[in-house]
């Protein structure tokens, strides 16, 4: 099985975002499929709905990973966010207890966020051209901005630093194990173990949407990604990103 994910590594010091190096480059520069592209800081970086992605110079893992999931039809895209999540939960709960995965794109332990995931996609017919996954995971920084609302780093879970390098290592190694299983198809293994690891599976829980709040009981995410919710009053609800929050 050759490896895809990592094949190929460029680092550098400083960018303003990998997502953006890598959505300028990936063309021009032909890049393989798997390559990835590392920054030890970032001047913009991006988080879902707009929002910044903060981190201390040198201390995290930011990076972006440039894939060709063309044998995926764009009704299956939540597939990759899947695959990505799944990886980075396999390696932090090596180290760490209570690592989920809070839909759609957050990694969390216990009710902190560790590690985000911003996924841009380029589409061409039913199939998707490209993708471009962005990883921001916390890892030695020991402090962050008061505004940000649940941050945790594994620094501050177990009192020590984690060599970069290896914890990379690790994580491209994992992203890739299940990067081969939706390439192989096997996507109803995928959606098991995606399900098994989301938070708040299960539990009672408020969450608002356009019409307010309520508490519902998560069930697990549609195929097609949209969150799904089994009301108090009986109904099941889907939503789409952005479409509804949890409450904390
Ligand atoms: C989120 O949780 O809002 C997603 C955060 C994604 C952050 C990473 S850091 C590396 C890559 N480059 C970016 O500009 N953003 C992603």
């Amino acid at each position: 099985m050759a490896e895809i994910i990592g094949n190929t590594t460029i680092k550098f010091d400083r960018l303003d975002s990998t997502n953006n190096y890598a959505t300028a480059h990936l063309a021009k520069d032909a890049w393989t499929e798997g390559t990835v592209v590392l920054a030890a800081t970032q001047d913009n970086g991006r988080g879902q709905i707009n929002n910044r992605w903060e981190s201390e110079a040198g201390k995290n893992i930011l990076m972006s990973i440039y894939l060709q999931p063309s044998f995926l039809p764009v009704s299956r895209q939540f597939l990759i966010s899947k695959v990505i999540a799944l990886g980075i939960v396999e390696v932090l709960a090596q180290k760490l207890e209570n690592v989920r995965i809070k839909w759609p794109n957050d990694v969390y332990v216990g009710n902190q966020k560790i590690a985000g995931i911003l996924i841009e996609n380029a589409i061409m017919g039913n199939t998707l051209a490209y993708s471009v996954v962005g990883i921001g995971l916390n890892v030695n920084q020991q402090q962050f901005s008061a505004e940000l609302p649940n941050p945790v780093s594994i620094y501050q879970l177990l009192q020590c630093e984690t060599p970069l390098d290896v914890l990379l290592e690790n994580l491209l190694t994992a992203i890739d194990r299940f990067y081969h299983l939706l390439r192989d198809g096997r996507f109803s293994e995928i959606d098991e173990a995606y399900l098994n690891k989301m938070y708040q599976l299960g539990i009672q829980a408020s969450y608002v949407d356009k019409d307010g709040a309520f508490t519902a009981t998560l069930q697990g995410v549609h195929t097609d990604g949209r969150l799904k919710l089994l009301s108090t009053d009986g109904a099941i609800r889907y939503y789409h990103f952005k479409e509804v929050e949890f409450v904390r």
